[in-house]
C-alpha cells in the first residue's frame, strides 16, 4: 500500500526515502507535491521520470525556512521583504543562484536562478526538517493531468511509480504557489497561483509586472528565463567526432577522439543521463572547442526530454 498515514513513523521512513534518492509524495498548502532530494542529480530526473514529463522544465525546491532558502540563493532586497511578508506560504521565489548552493543542475534546467519556496504545511515542514535536504517537488500527477489535492489522486495518477505516498488529507488551496521573479528590484509575476497578485502588490506598495496574461500563458516567452544554452554550436546524432570538437557521449560503444568527452552514462542508463546532462553541457563548453558533438540517444522514457533539450541547444539563436 503506497499511501500512509502521515504519522511521526510514516515521516521518518519518507525521510529516509528521501536520504536514499527516492520519491515521497506529500501534502502542501497549495496541492501534493512529488518530492526528491533536490541536492541528487538521479533523484531529480526520477520526478520527471515519473511524470513522464516530455521536457526538462525547472523544478520548485521546497526549504524549511529563510535562513535555508539563503543557503542556495542570493535575496535581493525584494526578496528579502517578500519572503518575510509570505513565508512559510504559497508564494514561490525565483532568485540568483548562490555559488555555495549544493543543488544539482538538473533542478534548476542549468539555469543561473532558482525557484525557492518554504511550505506551509506541519507535514511538508515534518519532512524538510526529518529529511535535512531542500526537496524538489513539483505537482504530484503525470505530466499533463490535473494537480492533486488529495493521497488518493496521486495514487491513482501515479500508481507504482511513487514509493511512498504520505497522507495528510486534502489540501488547503488546491491551486499551485504564485511565482515572483525577484532577481531585480521590480517584482514579476511568472505564474498566478494561490496568492493574488493584488496581495502581494498591497504589501509591497508596488505594482507587479506580469510576465503572464490571465490565462497563465507567457505573454513574450522572452520574457521568461530560457533555459540554459550553451556558447558552443551543437551537433546532434554524431557518430564520429569531427576535428575541433569535444564529444557528449552516451552508452559503452564511444568513438576516439583526441578531444574532451564526457559520457552522460556508459552504461546506457537514461536516469543517469539525465542526471549528468546540464552539468556536462556546463563543462564542455567551459572547455576551449568551440562545437559540442552529441552521440544519438534513445528517445523512450527520460530520452524525450533528453533529446527535446538538446535538439533546443542545438537550434540555431537569433
Ligand atoms: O504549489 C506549488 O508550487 C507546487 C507544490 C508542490 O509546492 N509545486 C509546483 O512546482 O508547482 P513545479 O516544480 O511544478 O513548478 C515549476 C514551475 C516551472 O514551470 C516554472 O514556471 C517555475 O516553476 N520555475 C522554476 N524554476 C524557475 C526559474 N529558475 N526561473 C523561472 N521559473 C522557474
Ligand atoms: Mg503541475
Amino acid at each position: 500500500m503506497a499511501i500512509v498515514k502521515a504519522t511521526k513513523g510514516a515521516i521518518s521512513v519518507a525521510a529516509e526515502h528521501i536520504r536514499d534518492g527516492r520519491l515521497v509524495a506529500f501534502p502542501t498548502e497549495t496541492v501534493y507535491g512529488l518530492g526528491g532530494d533536490a541536492t541528487n542529480g538521479k533523484a531529480v530526473a526520477a520526478i520527471f521520470e515519473a511524470k513522464g514529463r516530455p521536457r526538462f522544465n525547472p523544478l520548485i525546491v521546497h526549504v524549511a525556512d529563510i535562513e535555508s532558502a539563503k543557503d542556495h540563493a542570493e535575496f535581493t532586497p525584494l526578496g528579502i521583504r517578500l519572503a518575510e511578508a509570505f513565508w512559510p506560504g504559497a508564494l514561490t521565489l525565483v532568485l540568483r543562484r548562490s555559488d555555495k548552493s549544493d543543488l544539482c543542475d538538473l533542478v534548476s534546467a542549468g539555469l543561473e536562478t532558482i525557484a525557492l519556496r518554504v511550505p506551509d504545511h506541519p507535514i511538508a515542514q515534518a519532512l524538510l526538517k526529518a529529511a535535512v535536504r531542500p526537496l524538489a517537488a513539483p505537482s504530484a500527477n503525470r505530466s499533463g493531468r490535473v494537480s492533486p489535492t488529495q493521497a488518493e489522486h496521486v495514487h491513482n495518477d501515479l500508481g507504482d511509480r511513487v514509493g511512498l505516498i504520505l497522507d495528510g488529507g486534502p489540501t488547503a488551496h488546491g491551486l499551485e504557489s504564485t511565482i515572483v521573479d525577484a532577481t531585480a528590484e521590480t517584482p514579476v509575476l511568472l505564474r498566478t497561483g494561490a496568492v493574488p497578485a493584488e496581495t502581494i502588490e498591497a504589501v509591497l506598495g508596488q505594482s507587479i509586472s506580469r510576465a503572464v496574461d490571465a490565462d497563465d500563458k507567457p505573454q513574450s516567452p522572452g520574457q521568461l528565463a530560457s533555459h540554459y544554452a550553451p556558447d558552443a554550436t551543437v551537433r546532434l546524432g554524431a557518430t564520429d567526432v569531427h576535428e575541433g570538437e569535444a564529444l557528449l557521449a552516451f552508452g559503452p560503444e564511444v568513438p576516439a577522439t583526441a578531444g574532451p568527452v564526457i559520457n552522460l552514462s556508459a552504461t546506457g542508463d537514461l536516469i543517469e543521463a539525465a542526471a549528468n546532462l546540464f552539468a556536462a553541457l556546463r563543462a564542455l563548453d567551459q572547455s576551449d572547442v568551440k562545437k559540442i558533438a552529441v552521440m544519438p540517444i534513445p528517445k523512450h522514457g527520460l530520452g524525450e526530454a533528453i533529446n527535446d533539450r538538446l535538439r533546443r541547444a542545438a537550434a540555431p539563436r537569433s
